[in-house]
């Protein structure tokens, strides 16, 4: 079988991410088009794939307006606040498309792309990496044996080491709602789809609670400068301080997100002018920094969802209680750990995590390619994430953010007939 040919749109973090896949396997997809602005990031997926002149586009917008479907799938990698305008065109035009998520920051317009996505007969899968790694693969397979017995709760931790938080979510890309969204939904969608992918019920009632409770300037070190690079008397106790984390040599992330040349040089260069050498009780982030959420499923099973930004290590954390034995759980980048506590014997019994491949999100990021080419030659796996269920992770974020501004508790099936209805008034 030939390859599936894509046009990469968006070749910043995850379409490179996506094109390694392509690279390493060619046989299974072939990159023939990009669409992004950054002349270096687009000449780079340029080289990487060979693509031909007439197939490289200054921005989706470009791409799109010829109104002729160049190929036939999309991987549209944008930021999140223009998934939703390219995406309904795309789908017009008649491509198929694998959509990073969130699927929108507005809530309206993640239903109207579900919609759009079942009127036009599209295929619109969600980048819901997690599904795709062997860590919740196994996982699911303990619960769904039965192992556990009946479950009864769960307390699940998405854990960000500080420094994550301080790049993503207080100085980077996610850290305002207006340019973004709300935190849970840049960060937990995943998290909502995977409890939801194991547990197979529904949410019928829940609540939250949260703050952007650190990063403000009141609790700037005395005397902190705006930037780290302004000798910044505080420079040596800060654990935050910028030129430990990017002024570095080499490839790695997060220092080749503020620049793609890998020397000390430029990466100093680009803390004096860019986002990433603000002090961060200093930058115009608004979003929460700790944030939990009450979830009552229809079969009376409860579970709770930490995200909190002052880990010390990145790592989801988990406990699952079922009437026949405990599950500890822990999913990282440095290990993962599946042990079961057997309530009737005390066996304790650790369960292998087979790694797959070293692709990003534990194997993940490969994962979700391989599901994409396979749904479009006509075999859907059973992980695959339909645009209409990512849509409920998608809600379940947004009704805790009502639930966490109104200190409410929501009632789901109220809440899912009530946004609906609205979505299609707009
Ligand atoms: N699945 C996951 O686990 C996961 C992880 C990280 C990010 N994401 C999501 O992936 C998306 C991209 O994130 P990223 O980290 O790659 O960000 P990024 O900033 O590295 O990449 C986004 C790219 O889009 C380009 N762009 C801007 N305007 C454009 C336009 N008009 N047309 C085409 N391209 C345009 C930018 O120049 C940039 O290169 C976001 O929606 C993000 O939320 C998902």
């Amino acid at each position: 079988m030939s390859p599936i040919e894509t046009i990469i749109v968006g070749a910043g973090g995850r379409g490179n991410a996506y094109g390694r896949f392509a690279m390493e396997h060619p046989q299974e997809l072939s990159v023939v088009g990009v669409a992004e602005p950054d002349e270096v990031r687009r000449n780079r997926l340029v080289t990487h794939h060979d693509i031909a002149p007439d197939m490289i586009y200054d921005g989706w917008e470009s791409l799109l307006d010829s109104n002729e479907k160049l190929a036939q799938t999309i991987i549209n990698c944008t930021m999140d606040r223009t998934h939703y305008d390219s995406t309904i065109k795309m789908l017009d035009l008649g491509y198929d498309v694998l959509l990073e998520k969130p699927m929108s920051p507005v809530l309206h317009e993640n239903i109207k792309l579900v919609q759009k996505a079942e009127d036009t007969g599209r295929l619109l899968q969600v980048c819901h990496v997690l599904r795709y790694t062997p860590f919740w693969q196994t996982l699911r397979d303990v619960v769904h044996s039965g192992k556990l017995g009946r479950i009864i709760s769960v307390t699940h931790h998405e854990n960000l080491v500080y420094w994550h938080m301080a790049h993503s979510f207080v100085r980077g890309n996610w850290r305002n709602e207006e340019t973004s969204g709300p935190m849970l939904l840049s960060k937990c969608c995943h998290d909502f789809d995977i409890l939801l992918w194991i547990l197979q019920t529904q949410v019928v009632h829940l609540n939250s609670f949260g703050s952007l409770t650190h990063f403000k300037p009141e609790y700037a070190p005395e005397g902190a400068t705006m930037r780290c690079t302004d000798g910044c008397p505080a420079a040596e106790t800060c654990k935050y301080e910028a030129t430990k984390l990017y002024v570095i040599d080499g490839d790695g992330w997060p220092a080749n997100h503020i620049s793609y040349i890998p020397t000390k040089e430029a990466r100093m260069e680009a803390l004096k002018t860019g986002w990433y050498g603000r002090c961060v009780y200093h930058c115009d982030n608004d979003v929460v920094d700790h944030q939990t959420v009450n979830m009552e499923m229809d079969d009376g099973t409860t579970v709770t969802l930490t995200m909190n930004g002052q880990g010390e290590e990145e790592c989801r954390t988990m406990r699952w209680d079922g009437t026949d034995a405990t599950l500890f759980g822990k999913f990282s980048s440095k290990g993962n750990e599946i042990r079961i506590h057997h309530h009737l014997t005390g066996e304790i019994e650790d369960i292998p995590v087979i790694d797959r491949d070293s692709s990003g999100h534990g194997g993940g990021d490969f994962g979700i390619m391989r599901s994409f080419v396979n749904a479009i030659q006509g075999n859907p796996d059973d992980s695959i994430t339909t645009a209409r269920e990512s849509l409920e992770s998608h809600l379940l974020a947004f009704a805790a953010e009502e639930s966490r501004h109104n200190k409410t508790v929501i009632n789901m099936e109220e809440y899912r007939q009530r946004v609906e209805a609205e979505a299609r008034n707009m």
